[in-house]
């Protein structure tokens, strides 16, 4: 699907982006990141974002079952817990993910409250490991839109109780939120294309052989696979003013440059394990990015979203664009009811 056609739930796809995309997520979530997506950098917009579940999980009784769907490392899922824990509730909160998470190893802010959420690492939306009409609340932060719909939604409705509550914040497709990642996505894929890691691998080669053939030899070859790398380098600069935002290309190339510099002081295992790793972390962002954009759903998206929880026999109660506070940024899609 190219990125310029509204998506909706209803489009035949072989695999969703979800699966697609979830070896990402997998190196994402080993990092020290609480969220995904989330306007951590705003303390006013966080804010306002908390008030905004707050309100949802109000209407939970004092003793409740909540299930974060794609919960990352779980952002959502210890807004709830805090909630809970402000008010003394006895709350059992479960975060599911098809990625290989591990949020108590992986993130060290908010230890004492991660500890007390069961996480379910490897775990499909579609195919949720609970007991039918046993769950109080399942809710989500941009993870639903990348599961596949119709099995994500029937195992939604399944396992909620008589009168559970759904609500789920989802990509919306027009918007600030979007663009960037649009933005990231072509930034991180023409970077892939300019060719600059195989001229750096090239440069590695050519210092490896200069320990092993005639000096004179080797040198030849390491100078111009220098000077070749350098070009490389200043060939992205006129791409790079062209940028209407370049911090993720300049964050790179930086990194690519250092990792230049120092190729002659590291051994040749680590030399060559820094640059794979540059070259996944940079493949990882366009993944996600791309399937971001891919899964973020324009209004008949929504709508079709909300069809197939009334066809599973849910309610809708709410469908509307959620904007953090006055004035504040439009985040997404507010997709809640009742089953
Ligand atoms: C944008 S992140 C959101 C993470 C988190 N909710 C947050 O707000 O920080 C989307 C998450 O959905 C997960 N995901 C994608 N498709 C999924 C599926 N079919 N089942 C379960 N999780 C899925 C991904 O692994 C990823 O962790």
């Amino acid at each position: 699907m190219s990125s310029t056609e509204p998506h909706s739930p209803d489009a035949a796809r072989s695999t969703t982006t979800g699966e697609r995309s979830v070896w990402a997520w997998d190196i994402y979530w080993r990092n020290d990141h609480l969220h995904a997506c989330v306007p951590v950098s705003n303390p006013r917009h966080l804010k306002a974002l908390e008030a905004h579940w707050h309100t949802f999980f109000a209407g939970l009784g004092e003793e409740a079952t909540i299930v974060d769907l794609g919960t990352g490392n779980g952002s959502l899922a210890v807004m709830a817990a805090k909630f809970a824990a402000e008010r003394g509730l006895s709350v059992e909160i479960h975060g599911v993910d098809a990625a290989a998470i591990d949020p108590l190893r992986s993130v060290a802010s908010a230890r004492e409250l991660l500890a007390g959420i069961h996480f379910h690492p490897h775990t499909r939306i579609e195919e949720l490991p609970f007991e039918a009409d046993s769950i109080d609340a399942v809710c989500g932060q941009f993870a639903l839109e990348y599961a596949e719909p119709h099995g994500a939604v029937a195992e939604i409705v399944r396992v909620l109780a008589r009168q559970g509550r759904f609500g789920f914040l989802l990509h919306a497709r027009a918007g600030a939120l979007m663009e960037r990642a649009a933005m990231h996505r072509d930034q991180a894929r023409h970077l892939r294309a300019s060719g600059i890691l195989a001229r750096l691998a090239e440069v590695f080669e050519a210092i490896r052989e200069a320990g092993t053939e005639t000096a004179g030899a080797a040198t030849g070859r390491q100078r111009s696979a220098c000077e070749s790398f350098e070009a490389g380098l200043r060939e992205q600069l006129p791409w790079l003013r062209e940028q209407p935002d370049p911090e993720l290309p300049l964050n790179f190339l930086r990194a690519v440059e250092q990792l230049y510099q120092a190729a002659g002081r590291l051994a040749p295992a680590e030399r060559d394990r820094l640059l794979r790793d540059l070259e996944t972390r940079l493949a990882a962002r366009e993944a996600r990015v791309a399937a971001m954009v891919e899964a973020a759903l324009d209004e008949a998206g929504l709508q079709s979203l909300a069809a197939l929880f009334e066809s599973a026999g849910a309610r809708v109660a709410e469908r509307r664009l959620l904007s953090l506070g006055d004035g504040g940024p439009t985040l997404g899609w507010w997709l809640s009811g009742q089953a």
